[in-house]
């Protein structure tokens, strides 16, 4: 049985006074059944620890440097991001992949590198509107995919979140249908299986992420093969993120 997961990606917005404002309005009652995350810019995540350090709410960075330390002016590192009580790091959303060209070779190793240092890798997937458009989703997934994960410890892979999230759904107010995303959901639980057997496959957890809200969050969860959802806008607002966490 995998437990779900609603993780909110807040990107780059919200300064550390605003996220103050923000968890003093997030009260939320606790499931056992759903974990919840915030993913948060760096700055933020030590206020968010202040604020939800008796709770059971998990905290994760949207990026980290594969290496424990040294001469990489401007990055973040395993350690630094374990120190600040990170669980969880993005890696490869298709912000980064697009805006700063990273490449599948460099999202690998930061997966192994989080993996190596407990930390779980959300590792995101999507094809753009041309590929989708061209009938190319299950090609490019499968090499995001498989990319990834082939120079992982069988072992390890199960503790790999993946989230599907189609580029052109990202913050565009109309998401993929629950069957669209349960079909990708389904077929990288294959590729994963392919890679690493059947009992990993039943493991591992699946999310889609491109705009998911309080209304549409249970259509996703209904779903076989996703097991919760990577939320960008809507994590935004508190009530709202709220909601989504109760009704996944
Ligand atoms: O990481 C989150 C995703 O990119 C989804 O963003 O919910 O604003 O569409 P969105």
């Amino acid at each position: 049985m995998r437990k779900k997961l609603i993780a909110g990606n807040w990107k780059m917005n919200q300064t550390v006074t605003e996220a103050g404002h923000y968890f003093e309005k997030f009260k939320v009652k606790a499931r056992e059944d759903v974990d919840l995350v915030f993913i948060l810019p760096f700055t933020d995540i030590p206020v968010a620890k202040f604020f939800i350090s008796r709770s059971s709410i998990g905290l994760g960075a949207q990026n980290m440097y594969p290496a424990e330390s040294g001469a990489f002016t401007g990055e973040i590192s395993p350690l630094m991001l374990k120190d600040l009580g990170c669980t969880y790091v993005i890696c490869g959303h298709s912000e980064r992949r697009e805006i700063l060209g990273e490449s599948d070779e460099f999202i690998a190793r930061k997966v192994k590198c989080a993996l190596d240092h407990d930390i779980t890798p959300i590792l995101c997937v999507g094809e753009t509107k041309d590929e989708h458009d061209a009938g190319k989703t299950e090609e490019k997934i499968e090499t995001q995919v498989r990319a990834a994960l082939e120079k992982i410890p069988t072992d390890k892979v199960s503790n790999v979140v993946i989230a599907y999230e189609p580029i052109w759904a990202i913050g565009s107010g109309a998401a993929a249908t629950a069957d669209e995303a349960e079909a990708v959901a389904k077929l990288i639980r294959q590729i994963v299986k392919n890679i690493a057997g059947k009992k990993v496959s039943d493991q591992v957890r699946i999310l889609y992420g491109g705009s998911v809200n309080a209304g549409n969050i249970n259509d996703f969860t209904g779903e076989k093969d996703i097991d919760g959802a990577l939320v960008g806008g809507a994590s935004l607002k508190p009530e709202e993120f709220i909601s989504i966490y109760q009704k996944a």
